[in-house]
């Protein structure tokens, strides 16, 4: 994981997708606000924000409110780069449901790029495959 000071510049377009859909997080119950913008081989920014319900277990993460509006948007499409937003001083990488549906639509996923920030600019940088080396997949069905 690299880890940098400041938003860089190549990530100012998903930064400010996802920053836009943490002001609407729907989260009354924990209280954290979380973004996330993907962007696929199309070029395309979508975004997503947690969407949280009264019996938690139903609750959504911004990752994969993102991807579930890529493929209302696209279909099948291909990811290239993710991005994730909380105001937490270390910044949240996603869970492990979003790490495998995220890598459903990453047929490389070396390739992918994942960012988490926070609100100061702090920026991890990892992959889809460091996050997830050995997901399930069609290979196996
Ligand atoms: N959450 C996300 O949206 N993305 C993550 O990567 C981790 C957790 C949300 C789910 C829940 O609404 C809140 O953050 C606390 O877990």
């Amino acid at each position: 994981v690299k880890i940098t000071a400041k938003v860089p510049a190549h990530l100012r377009k998903l930064y400010e997708a996802a920053h836009q859909a943490r002001l609407r997080s729907y989260s009354p119950y924990s209280g954290k606000k979380v973004g996330a913008a993907i962007e696929t081989s199309s070029g395309t920014i979508y975004f997503g924000c947690n969407v949280e319900n009264a019996t938690y277990g139903a609750t959504c993460c911004a990752e994969r409110t993102a991807i579930q509006t890529a493929v209302a948007h696209e279909g099948r499409f291909v990811l290239r780069r993710v991005l994730v937003l909380t105001d937490h001083p270390s910044p949240w990488l996603p869970c492990g449901i979003c790490r495998q549906v995220l890598t459903e639509f990453a047929p490389k996923r070396g390739k992918v790029p994942v960012y988490a920030l926070n609100l100061k600019g702090v920026c991890l940088e990892t992959s889809l495959q460091e996050l997830l080396p050995t997901p399930f997949d069609r290979t196996q069905l």
